[in-house]
């Protein structure tokens, strides 16, 4: 019996984040996460792609609270894009009722947690209840002072550097700013990411390649992080091998180092 106690005592005994190879006094401030992989996770196992993304889901909050320990002040995370509206609309509709219950379930650990629950993207086009559960999520964690955990649900970075310059003219015209003044921090003070640093790392899943309309102006010097593992599969041990890696970068900027 003692044994087995002292057993299980050794298997739970937590790991420190050095241990893990870790440097937690330079942990990314902005992460951001390109979610993919739902639907080959799904089709492998010989189920419909919707279960990919209830099986993604519940990735969102074992990564949260991951970038939460770690002391991430951003966590970005890619849940719809512009185009995702070219989807069945089966699908489309099983993706946009995820907020709702997500939020459902891991709202009050959130809230506990002091995360601030936010939204990138043109909400004008989401159904009632997305926007619903994320404006309560936001109402409810306003005054928290913790990790932003910020959702891109609906975001194109198209869109938003078109609404941008659109605004940007619209000043200009009502004689609010002058064309001298545009420079990177007025375009930046236009964009939907305002409040916060550009993403220092950028993590995409299940091994594709690009940026699929995601933040473009805004990880134009951000580490990138591909891997294989498809988001379902995603795991906080991976989560590390990212920071790891980040961590491992010469970050340079264009100058020399
Ligand atoms: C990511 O998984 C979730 C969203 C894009 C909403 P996918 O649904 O894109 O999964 P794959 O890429 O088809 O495997
Ligand atoms: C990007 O994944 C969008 C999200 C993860 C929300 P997609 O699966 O839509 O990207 P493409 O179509 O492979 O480029
Ligand atoms: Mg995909």
């Amino acid at each position: 019996m003692l044994e087995k106690i002292s057993k299980w005592m050794q298997k739970s005994e937590p790991v420190s984040l050095d241990q893990r190879g870790i440097d937690l006094s330079r942990v990314p401030s902005h992460v951001a996460v390109i979610m993919d992989g739902n639907g080959r996770w799904a089709k492998k196992r010989g189920l419909p792609r919707i279960a990919g993304h209830q099986a993604g889901m519940k990735k969102v909050i074992e990564i949260t609270r991951a970038a939460d320990e770690l002391g991430v002040k951003v966590l970005t995370l890619y849940a719809f894009s512009t185009e995702n509206w070219k989807r069945p609309p089966e699908e489309v509709e099983f993706l946009m009722k995820l907020p709702q219950e997500f939020l459902g379930s891991e709202l009050n650990e959130l809230i506990e947690k002091n995360i601030q629950v936010r939204m990138l993207g043109d909400e004008s086009q989401l159904p009632a209840y997305t926007t619903k559960a994320v404006k309560t999520a936001m109402e409810k964690t306003r005054d928290n002072t913790g990790m932003v955990l910020n959702f891109a649900l609906n975001y194109g970075s198209r869109a938003e550097l078109i609404d941008a310059v659109k605004q940007i003219a619209l000043d200009i015209k009502n004689q609010q700013i002058s064309s001298e003044e545009i420079n990177e921090s007025l375009m930046e003070s236009y964009l939907l990411t305002k409040e916060y640093p550009d993403p220092d790392l950028l993590i995409r899943t299940s091994g594709e390649l690009r940026l699929s309309n995601f933040m473009l102006w805004q990880l134009a010097y951000s580490e990138l992080f591909f891997t294989d593992v498809l988001w379902p599969d995603f795991k906080r041990e991976n989560f590390y091998e990212a920071i790891r890696e980040y961590q491992n970068r010469s970050r340079r900027f264009g100058a020399l180092k």
